[in-house]
């Protein structure tokens, strides 16, 4: 396989609301980031994916576009973006732009124009309707609650939004529209970015009137387009969101061709807490033998003809160490154990922010302290249909998006150092015992654990390239694994419980020549793994 410079670099995504407000206006802003470059630097990623900072009236914080070539009012200016990419590029760290392009915001120029009259210029960029007696066209719904179909009343049409009404949805169908976004893409290729996020990447060929919005026929054919008239041949690293991935459909986004991009998000891990044909609020009990299924499937998917993302975290899910590991008791060993597990894999791992740190899920005892329109939503459709406050608050609590949302929390000062001001959301009231100035100077702490680990993949092939082999497949506590490349073989043996459990591999462990890295400062014991115990040696 032909070695690129993506394959082991480290992403690190930045959400610039939270990260760090340098002007007391409680939002988080470039030269926030700015700031903190020097911690970026020091835990070792190569590369930062920055959520959206383009200018945005925020119903869905940024994923609604009002202006592909300017910068959110909040977040700084174009200087600023220019500054960040200049410093960052100081540090080798290269910034990957998010690009929403399946909808813009609803007070984009494009759709003002288009609301206007049917014969604008714009109005093909957008989707419209007639009404099918009386009603909406059909029942696609949109992702934050009710019909996907917004009612245009200047027009006499409906329009459509997969997501808010104020993020209506661009007609790929039309080459305009694509010709656009590979203007915007170029603006930013020019300016030096190191590639991009797609957002939501699989919708883009929707055919709404057939009910597809996933995997439309067209969809690598845009791709495809896409690539040779921005980024192809320029070496940058591309990422699409695809919620529908199989490892089939992977192999196609991810061809080494280069055909089409990078790499995929897939989510079939994080989709194992949702119940099939239910709602995300509808929890769900967690196995470890589906995720040793899952994992497994996607570790050995590809022969080199395809390439894996790794990721526990964003800024649309819980925080993992509330998920699959313990916040309360054992926060540091089972962060350390998950980021061990997901490390040792092969593909390129992305960290999000305060991960790092081992940051918890929020509980706000209001709903009015949440601010995601997603939550909101969510809350206001089952009060009516009926639910329990207490049950909807549960639902909350495990899974709304403000769980990764809370502001950064760099050290024990008020508002854990994010802002001097009122922060837009409340930080977690577990900053004093959680923050990055603790644990940079601690050898044991979290963060130091995921430095070691980026530290390893630069410094082992088998990290980066060797074969993954699955071990003790039916074991309902343990996950283990083992990479090999050109003789060399490393296994990673991790307990998934709280409590102490039995596992063949230990005293392996004990004996092996070399540990790399362990979740417990003491070494491995005979016979047992220790509650979210995780080693990592080479044998
Ligand atoms: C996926 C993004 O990650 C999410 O935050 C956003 O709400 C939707 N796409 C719509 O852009």
């Amino acid at each position: 396989m032909i070695e690129k410079w993506w394959h082991n670099a480290v992403v690190y995504q930045v959400y610039p609301r939270s990260f760090m407000d340098s002007n007391g206006d409680g939002i988080g802003d470039l030269n926030g980031i700015i700031s903190k470059l020097d911690y970026l630097s020091e835990l070792g990623v190569d590369v930062i994916w920055l959520n959206p900072v383009y200018k945005s009236p925020n119903d869905d914080n940024g994923y609604d576009i009002s202006d592909y070539c300017d910068i959110m009012d909040e977040f700084g200016t174009m200087e600023d973006m220019e500054n960040l990419l200049k410093e960052a590029k100081k540090r080798n760290i290269r910034i990957l732009m998010d690009l929403v392009v399946n909808h813009t915001s609803d007070e984009h120029p494009w759709f003002i124009e288009a609301k206007k009259s049917r014969d604008s210029k714009y109005r093909d960029y957008y989707i419209w309707r007639d009404p099918v007696n009386g009603k909406e066209p059909n029942d696609l719904k949109s992702a934050f609650t009710g019909s996907a179909w917004e009612w245009s009343e200047e027009t006499g049409q409906y329009y459509l939004h997969l997501f808010s009404k104020k993020q209506p949805d661009l007609n790929w169908e039309n080459p305009n529209v694509r010709k656009e976004v590979w203007d915007l893409m170029n603006f930013w290729i020019d300016k030096g970015i190191g590639g991009f996020r797609i957002d939501v990447l699989d919708l883009l060929g929707k055919e709404p009137d057939n009910g597809i919005t996933a995997d439309g026929p067209k969809l690598h054919e845009y791709i495809r387009e896409m690539n040779k008239n921005t980024f192809g041949g320029k070496d940058l690293l591309t990422v699409g969101e695809c919620w529908s991935a199989t490892p089939e459909s992977a192999k196609i986004y991810s061809n080494p061709d280069e055909s089409e991009i990078s790499m995929v998000f897939q989510f079939e891990h994080i989709l194992l807490d949702q119940i099939p044909g239910k709602e995300k609020w509808d929890l769900k009990p967690l196995d470890l033998l589906d995720l040793k299924r899952v994992l497994g499937k996607w570790q050995t998917a590809f022969n080199g003809d395809g390439w894996n993302s790794l990721f526990w975290n964003n800024h649309d899910l819980p925080r993992i160490v509330s998920r699959w590991g313990n916040d309360k008791e054992y926060r540091v060993e089972s962060a350390k154990m998950l980021a061990i597990l997901l490390h040792g894999m092969k593909g390129t791992p992305y960290i999000y922010q305060g991960e790092e740190l081992g940051m918890t899920n929020i509980r706000f005892p209001s709903i009015n302290q949440y601010k995601d329109i997603e939550t909101l939503n969510i809350y206001k459709e089952r009060l009516q249909k009926g639910y329990k406050e207490e049950e909807i608050m549960e639902s909350i609590y495990a899974k709304s998006r403000d769980n990764a949302r809370t502001p950064m929390q760099w050290n024990s000062s008020p508002n854990a150092g994010f802002t001097t001001g009122t922060p837009w959301i409340s930080v977690n009231p577990n900053f004093k015992e959680i923050n990055a100035e603790s644990q940079i100077h601690n050898p044991d702490s979290i963060f130091n654990c995921y430095k070691k680990l980026i530290k390893i993949r630069k410094t082992n092939k088998t990290i980066v390239y060797g074969d993954f082999k699955m071990l003790l497949p039916e074991d309902r506590s343990v996950f283990a694994y083992e990479r090999s490349f050109n003789g060399d073989s490393i296994r990673v043996v991790c307990n998934f419980t709280g409590q102490s459990v039995w596992c063949p591999l230990c005293d392996e462990a004990k004996k092996s020549k070399e540990i790399l890295v362990s979740s417990y400062k003491e070494s491995p014991e005979s016979g047992i793994l220790r509650p979210f115990e995780a080693i990592m040696y080479r044998i």
